[in-house]
């Protein structure tokens, strides 16, 4: 079971994901890094792991689609099963959608349908929820839109700063980004007919 991450930037979810593979808690192969920042810290840190990068500049392709069809092409060599966006900040369109139907997952830093797009938690912290927190969800055409499938809440406290919010935040992404794809690995997250709601078993 190999996978692709998608990250644009510090990669600490990449990290977490390739250190639970590495502690043996997460049975898969981290086959490829996208990275559409190629001076992201993310790619250091896949040299540091040996996961072959495709690094490119977005700017440097005629389209959105033609770069996704490189990434499809590279992803298909790497005979990916699973897509797991880390911070990736482009919408995805049908060139790559399409072949990876139900197979592309998202994390997101808050309690979805609330807050999506940039700056999750700037968004919490401006309205003054009180609770906030990690959402992972499978990926449509939308903006951090498609069905959930696991969330984990987060206690806004007097005095939380973007900071300290996201001090927070991050490691539950760590513990909850590896342990979802772990479940899906396991077949024990499933879309129903419909493609619209996530079920466990
Ligand atoms: C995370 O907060 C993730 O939820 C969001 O982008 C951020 C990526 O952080 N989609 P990192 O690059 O994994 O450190």
């Amino acid at each position: 079971f190999r996978i692709a991450v998608f990250a644009s930037g510090s990669g600490s979810n990449f990290q977490a994901i390739v250190d639970a593979v590495q502690a043996g808690k997460l049975d898969v192969e981290v086959g490829l890094l996208v990275c559409d920042r190629p001076g992201a810290k993310v790619a250091e840190r896949a040299a540091a792991a040996g996961v072959e990068t495709f690094a490119f500049r977005p700017k440097e392709y005629a389209s959105k689609e033609a770069y996704e069809s490189e990434i499809v092409k590279r992803m298909q060599e790497q005979r990916i099963d699973l897509v797991v966006l880390a911070g990736y900040m482009r919408i995805i369109s049908d060139t790559l959608l399409q072949p990876y139907e139900g197979r592309i997952v998202n994390i997101h830093p808050s309690l979805l349908p609330s807050f999506p797009g940039l700056d999750a938690i700037g968004q919490a912290l401006a309205h003054g929820v009180k609770v906030t927190g990690v959402t992972v969800h499978f990926v449509d055409g939308g903006m951090d839109t498609g069905p959930i499938i696991a969330q984990r809440a987060v206690e806004v406290a007097e005095g939380d700063t973007a900071d300290t919010l996201a001090d927070k935040i991050h490691p539950v992404e760590h513990e909850l980004y590896p342990s979802v794809i772990r479940a899906i690995r396991e077949g024990r997250v499933a879309l129903s007919g419909d493609g619209r709601r996530v079920g466990w078993r």
